[in-house]
């Protein structure tokens, strides 16, 4: 694969640089294995003498967080505090972010400290909103620990928590000062979370790069979600290319980001229905939203059946749920069940709701024009 679309750096010990280049907010995400040298070089360079703050969950606190702080201690960091919230959605909440701003007072977080993000979307997203709003906002890095936060969520600076209402309703555009991928800690994750984390992957190939969907189906999806060093290196930082290239065009989302959602309107619906629980990670979410946006576009006439079969063999063929009836123990519901919860999605507008949809493989574009009765009969075939 033959990638030139932005700008990036190889150093002799493989680790590829991304810049998402945001004036002064610009950063670099790194992305190799074993980064921990890297990072504490950063820290020192840049905030030797402040104090840290690293936010986690309890899995990766024992797996990762413990570890760290004591090589950041080692490294002349005293003032190191740590922070695990239970993992899970559910620690995206109002609570839980009340807890992390009283951790950083009681610990004496200032202006110039800086909290280090370690964990997955969850982690980053809570994090990154403590970061945003602490003082009116303190520096914050992200070490992505799930392989959906390196290509997806720690990039880009969305950051929010859950209300009661609705999933991240809450939160602020603020972007980290750097991303540190590191393809090692991967080696602990779950294979589940794997796939949940490939589904975004193949997201970015289906609305924006046909080539680099081409890859995945190549076999090279196989044989990332089998911890191929290369292939995982290769495709982590494909998506943060596009990622970057996105973000910098479009930081706040009025335009081309959107298409980032692909999926997710009807994802985030699901997620809802199935109350935020294990029944449905997100990654497999927007998985059989893809699906479901794919079915769309065949109904509208833009791309042809065979193409939404693809999609959904793929999606098939390396574990991940296409369908409604793949998720286990799904709740009872109806089509307007699925279109009351949509309206209220944070992408929902007065008008109504837009919708990305597929022009081609590799091409996807956003939509107000549809005729509900479409939308409905493309839900009512998808619940069955
Ligand atoms: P997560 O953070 O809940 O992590 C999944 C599970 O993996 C957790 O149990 C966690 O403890 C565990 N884990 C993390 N790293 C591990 C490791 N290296 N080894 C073993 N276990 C590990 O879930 P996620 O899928 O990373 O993130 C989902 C969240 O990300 C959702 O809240 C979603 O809304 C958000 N998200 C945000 C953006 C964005 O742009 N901000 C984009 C996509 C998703
Ligand atoms: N995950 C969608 C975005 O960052 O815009």
């Amino acid at each position: 694969m033959n990638i030139t679309k932005n700008a990036i750096m190889e150093d002799q010990s493989n680790i590829s640089e991304v810049s998402v280049a945001l004036a002064a907010r610009s950063y670099t995400i790194y992305i190799g294995e074993h980064l921990t040298p890297q990072v504490i070089d950063y820290l020192k360079s840049q905030y030797a003498g402040k104090s840290l703050y690293i936010l986690t969950d309890d899995i990766v606190c024992d797996l990762y967080a413990v570890a760290l702080r004591a090589q950041l201690k080692q490294h002349g960091f005293e003032k190191c505090y740590l922070h695990a919230v239970p993992a899970g959605e559910k620690s995206k909440s109002v609570e839980s972010y009340a807890t992390c701003l009283s951790w950083l007072a009681a610990n004496g977080a200032r202006r110039d400290s800086l909290i280090i993000a370690l964990g997955g979307g969850v982690v980053g997203d809570l994090a990154g909103f403590v970061a945003a709003s602490y003082m009116r906002g303190i520096d914050f890095i992200q070490m992505p620990t799930t392989l959906l936060a390196q290509v997806d969520s720690s990039v880009g600076g969305k950051t929010a928590i859950n209300i009661a209402e609705g999933k991240n309703l809450v939160g602020a555009f603020y972007q980290p000062k750097a991303v540190f991928c590191d393809s090692e800690v991967l080696k602990t994750l779950p294979e589940r979370e794997m796939r949940a984390g490939y589904a975004e992957i193949y997201k970015y190939g289906l609305l924006w790069d046909a080539q680099f969907m081409a890859w995945l189906d190549d076999g090279h999806g196989a044989a990332l979600l089998a911890h191929d060093q290369n292939d995982v290196h290769e495709a982590v930082k494909r998506c943060c290319e596009i990622k970057a290239e996105i973000v910098s065009e479009d930081e706040h989302e009025g335009g081309v980001r959107a298409l980032l959602n692909l999926g997710h309107t009807f994802g985030h619906a699901l997620e809802v229905l199935c109350a935020y629980d294990d029944r449905l990670r997100h990654g497999e979410a927007v998985a059989i939203g893809m699906c479901l946006a794919a079915r769309f576009s065949v109904r509208l006439g833009l791309i042809a059946a065979y193409d939404a079969a693809h999609i959904e063999a793929h999606l098939k063929s390396v574990g991940l749920p296409t369908a409604y009836a793949d998720i286990t123990d799904a709740p009872a519901i109806n089509v307007d069940d699925m279109l009351s919860v949509m309206a209220k999605d944070k992408k929902a507008h007065a008008k109504g709701i837009n919708f990305i949809v597929l022009k081609a493989l590799g091409t996807a574009f956003i939509t107000a024009k549809y005729q509900e009765d479409d939308l409905k009969a493309v839900l009512q075939e998808f619940i069955g």
